[in-house]
């Protein structure tokens, strides 16, 4: 089971990647946008210094929605760094960029997946990760933890080498039904990661601790 962060912050992300267990980081253009970072430079520029925190994948989405656009915007992000993975959405052109990028060796996360049948498709087309968005299928009602259980049960049955990188997470107890439903990875904001740490007996146990310690040590 992987974590990664989703965000572009890059303060977030050295405070994730100093807890030990951060496995990559996500982003989309609206993550960018948050953070202020603007013009094709600038954005490069930022997925660097991202790969430069974080020992691990760290997703670069493309703009571009037709075939030749992500192409080309594909292999210049690819060219970046090592640790990059081309993120493309689940259209018609996106599975085919996803495919001509998987053939070239480049490593791609097909994302605003909200259907088995989409990701069928990408992991038939070589993705390396599929994103299904568990929050905003709940903001509609429609249950996203049932996706990610289709999803893996999927792949299993197929032997699709394909990993399910549960996106859209939200908080933890998204976290732990991700756990539940066999997800290979989590993409979250850092707090619902944290959160796995909280409690009570824990807290109350670790008080116990130090003060039968210190009833005798002072
Ligand atoms: C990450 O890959 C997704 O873009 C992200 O998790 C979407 O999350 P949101 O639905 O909270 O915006």
């Amino acid at each position: 089971m992987k974590f990664f962060i989703d965000t572009a912050n890059l303060d977030q992300i050295k405070e994730a990647q100093d807890l030990g267990i951060l496995d990559g980081v996500t982003t989309n253009p609206s993550l960018m946008a948050k953070e202020g970072i603007k013009g094709a430079e600038n954005i490069k520029k930022h997925y660097v210094d991202i790969c430069e925190i974080v020992d691990g994948d760290v997703s670069a989405e493309v703009i571009a929605t037709d075939f030749d656009g992500m192409i080309s915007e594909g292999l210049e992000l690819a060219a970046l760094h090592n640790q990059i993975v081309v993120k493309v959405p689940c259209t018609k052109n996106g599975i085919k960029a996803v495919k001509y990028l998987s053939t070239k060796g480049i490593r791609t996360n097909c994302t605003l997946i909200f259907s088995v049948g989409q990701a069928l498709l990408a992991a038939k087309a070589g993705a390396t990760y599929v994103s299904p968005f568990v929050g905003r299928l709940d903001d509609i009602c429609t249950d996203g933890i049932d996706l990610i259980r289709q999803i893996v049960d999927m792949n299993s049955y197929y032997g699709f080498e394909t990993q399910v990188l549960a996106a859209s997470v939200r908080h933890t107890m998204h976290m732990v039904q991700c756990i539940e439903a066999g997800a290979d990875v989590t993409t979250s904001p850092l707090n619902a990661i944290t959160g796995l740490l909280n409690h009570p007996l824990t807290d109350k146990g670790l008080a116990q601790f130090l003060a039968d310690y210190n009833k005798l040590n002072g």
